[in-house]
Formats: structure tokens, C-alpha cells, sequence
């Protein structure tokens, strides 16, 4: 008889509630596909007297999220707190220190310390799981780690917000602006508490940084993420986008290349047509492309109690059954620091500007993007607004390069009103 495994949960959020309700619910069923039980032992949250929606009286209860992860009656601390300093980085460090496994959904911390966490638990012979941080619900680390084992990774992509895809999709159904979209995101208790962290697209770089270091055997470096959120995404864009044939999305992708890692969290067009451009509202989707496999698509909630607890009771049955893959897919030791590349791989593009209506004005946009290199696949000419047209031009496939020289030329044409827009189109 194997002895049950023991869990210390720190936090008791929806997720940590929703961890507790899957271990009572389904005890036997873990039992089975674990060889053992699983337990909760003892639990950790910052309000004892907080009426939570799961009976907790069989658990001792520890106010110190670093005492909970002390405790010899637990085998795996499973850290729900969130945030990459403070209580959450403490009492991982000091479960680390104490001999346990880890569980945890935290990005931040993770994105932040990862490498470090898993030198330091991999030297102490235990392991750091964290299936719950990327893309919630999607069994993603485990695609790459296990399904995806006999692969080279080419390229990883993903829509991991749901809150931003959320706002996007809703501006394009609704045909509403940001600002009031977000409000609307804000009432529905969709964001963060420092809404920055979604749509500045910083909790979303946080995941494809921690993709990243799992398909390239890279150290994790989030810092090196272009970043750049969708506070800056009209209305406007979003139509035309549409009548071209494309869905703007918050768009991560993680790519080797000769030049270094690229990697990037940015708005890109992709095809209506393809199931990124099909993706509604706060769903997620990661796509992962293989030397031998080609292209799979993964798609599933990417938040909330359920999506999250199933994928940290993933962790806890791994563990339960000695599966033992490390934190990044290979030895923390034996990660590379990768180069960071600026992305450069050409694409097409969205440029969407405003001209004034005379003789010659689309001819000079036409020079400026031929000068710079740039051929033009498609454009369009709206109807004139006073003296004004709006032009939408989608490129042949240039580098980043490349359409900043033909923006700062369309500045000095003396037709443009306003500031161009230009979005990169993912070619998916
Ligand atoms: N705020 C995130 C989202 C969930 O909207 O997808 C946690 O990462």
C-alpha cells in the first residue's frame, strides 16, 4: 500500500477552492489513476473567517503561507496565491528549502524566478510543476513536454488572454469602442486587478516566455518579450481588418531563428478563416508547430476554478505517480541562454492611414513604400470623408525594418492625416 500523497494549498482563491472541490469530489478516481491517494493536509489563505464554497474543517490551517510550506505532514506545496514577490515567492523558496514538490499556477513568479526556483528544487532532487499557469485549462506543458517529446519546435503561438480576447472579440460583435468595452470587461470581474497586467499584455508574455523556455530549451526570459498591448486597438482597425479578411487578436509568438529567440506579444492580424481567427471571446488557443508533427491546435478555457484546479490535479496525479519531468522539459542546468532577437522575420502588414484627398496623394504612399521595399498586395480606398480618404494597404511581406523606413517616408509626403496604424499579419 503506497502511503496517500499529502498537499499543503496556499490560497484559497477560486482557483485553491476550486483545487479542494476536485480533491473531495473525485478522491477515488484520483486514487485509481494515481496508484495512491491524494490529500489535502493542511491549507493557507490571508482570511480564516471568509465563507468559501468547500468544507475545509479536515485540514489543519496555517495563517503563513512559509509555515504551510514547513509542515513534515505535507508532500507538495501547491502555491495558488499569485504575485512574483512577496508570500508566494517566500513560501516556494521555503518549500523548495524543506524538501517538497511544488504545484503551482503563478506566471509571474515563474516567469520571474523560474530558472532559479528549478536550479535550486532540481538540486534538491524535487520538482516544480506548473500546467495551471499557461492557458489554464489546456494541457499545453504536456503537449510539448510529452506529446510534442519527439519534436523539434519550430514556432509557438497563442492567444493566452481571455480578457483581451474577450475586449476584442466583443468591439468586433458589438461594434463598440475599447474604452467601452473594457469598462464592460471590468464590471464582468474579467480583469486583474492591475488591469495593465492584461491588456498590456504583460500576464499573456508571462505564459509565452514560460512556452518559450519549454520548446527551445532556453532559460526563461520574459524580459526579452516585445510587448505591446491592445489599449491602442480602434474600432476602426478592427472593421477594416474584418473587410479584409482578418481578426486582430493579442497574438504571442516564440520562434528560433539565426539571428537569436524571438518572441513577442503583440497584436497581428491572422485569417478569419484560421481557428485563431475563429476564437471567441475569453477562450484561449495555443498552436505548436513540429519538425515532424506539423501543426496542432489547442484550444480550452484559459481561466477560472475548474479550467485552472484541473490542470494543477495534473501536476498532483504526475507527482503521485513518480513522473518526475522537469520544471522546463530538460534540467534547469542544462537550459541555454538564448539570444534575444528583436523580431525580424518578415511578414505581411496592415498599414491603415487617413489622406488628403488630391491629385498624387496615393501615388507619393505608393513611392515611399516601393523606396522602402515594400510591394503592395492588396489596398483599398474608402469613401472620401470631406477632403479626406481613408486607404487600407496590406503589404507583401516585409520586415519590421522595412515599414518603419516607409512610415517615417509616408511623414514626410505632406498627405497623411494623422498617424498611420500598422499591425503585422501572423502568417498562420
Ligand atoms: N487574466 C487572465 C486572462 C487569466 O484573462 O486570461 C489569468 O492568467
Amino acid at each position: 500500500m503506497v502511503a496517500p500523497l499529502r498537499l499543503g494549498v496556499a490560497g484559497l482563491g477560486t482557483v485553491g477552492i476550486g483545487v479542494v472541490q476536485i480533491v473531495q469530489r473525485h478522491a477515488d478516481l484520483i486514487a485509481a489513476r494515481a496508484g495512491r491517494a491524494v490529500v489535502i493536509t493542511a491549507v493557507s489563505a490571508r482570511d480564516r473567517s471568509r465563507n468559501r464554497d468547500a468544507d475545509l474543517s479536515g485540514y489543519a490551517w496555517e495563517a503563513d503561507p512559509v509555515a504551510l510550506a514547513q509542515r513534515d505532514d505535507i508532500d507538495v506545496f501547491v502555491e495558488l496565491m499569485g504575485g512574483s514577490e512577496g508570500p508566494a515567492r517566500d513560501a516556494t523558496e521555503a518549500a523548495i528549502a524543506a524538501g517538497k514538490d511544488v504545484v503551482t499556477a503563478n506566471k509571474a513568479l515563474l516567469a520571474h524566478h523560474g530558472h532559479a526556483l528549478a536550479l535550486a528544487s532540481e538540486a534538491a532532487g524535487r520538482v516544480i510543476r506548473f500546467e495551471a499557469a499557461v492557458a489554464g485549462g489546456i494541457p499545453v506543458i504536456k503537449a510539448l513536454t510529452e506529446g510534442l517529446a519527439g519534436n523539434a519546435l519550430r514556432r509557438v503561438m497563442g492567444v493566452m488572454n481571455g480578457t483581451c480576447n474577450y475586449i476584442l472579440t466583443r468591439m468586433q460583435s458589438a461594434g463598440l469602442p475599447y474604452d467601452q468595452v473594457f469598462e464592460e470587461a471590468r464590471q464582468l470581474g474579467y480583469l486583474e486587478a492591475d488591469p495593465n497586467l492584461d491588456v498590456g499584455g504583460i500576464d499573456a508574455g508571462h505564459k509565452l516566455a514560460l512556452l518559450a523556455a519549454i520548446a527551445f530549451g532556453t532559460k526563461v526570459s520574459f524580459d526579452a518579450v516585445e510587448l505591446e498591448g491592445i489599449g491602442a486597438i480602434s474600432i476602426d482597425d478592427i472593421r477594416r481588418a474584418a473587410d479584409m479578411g482578418f481578426r486582430i487578436k493579442l497574438l504571442g509568438v516564440a520562434q528560433m531563428t539565426g539571428r537569436g529567440l524571438e518572441q513577442r506579444m503583440t497584436p497581428c492580424l491572422v485569417p478569419e478563416g484560421h481557428p485563431l481567427g475563429q476564437l471567441q471571446g475569453g477562450t484561449n488557443m495555443v498552436v505548436l508547430e513540429g519538425d515532424a508533427v506539423g501543426q496542432i491546435v489547442l484550444r480550452g478555457p484559459g481561466a477560472g476554478s475548474g479550467p485552472t484546479a484541473s490542470a494543477v490535479l495534473a501536476d498532483v496525479i504526475d507527482i503521485a505517480r513518480g513522473i518526475r519531468t522537469p520544471t522546463f522539459g530538460v534540467p534547469a542546468a542544462a537550459l541555454v541562454v538564448p539570444t534575444p532577437a528583436r523580431t525580424s522575420t518578415p511578414a505581411p502588414w496592415y498599414l491603415r492611414m487617413t489622406l488628403l484627398d488630391k491629385p498624387g496623394a496615393l501615388a507619393k504612399i505608393a513611392t515611399a513604400l516601393g523606396e522602402a521595399g515594400i510591394s503592395i498586395d492588396r489596398m483599398r480606398q474608402y469613401g472620401h470623408q470631406g477632403v479626406q480618404a481613408p486607404v487600407l494597404i496590406v503589404t507583401h511581406k516585409a520586415t519590421r525594418d522595412d515599414v518603419d523606413t516607409a512610415m517615417a517616408r509616408f511623414a514626410a509626403t505632406g498627405v497623411l492625416v494623422g498617424e498611420p496604424v500598422a499591425i503585422r499579419i501572423e502568417e498562420v
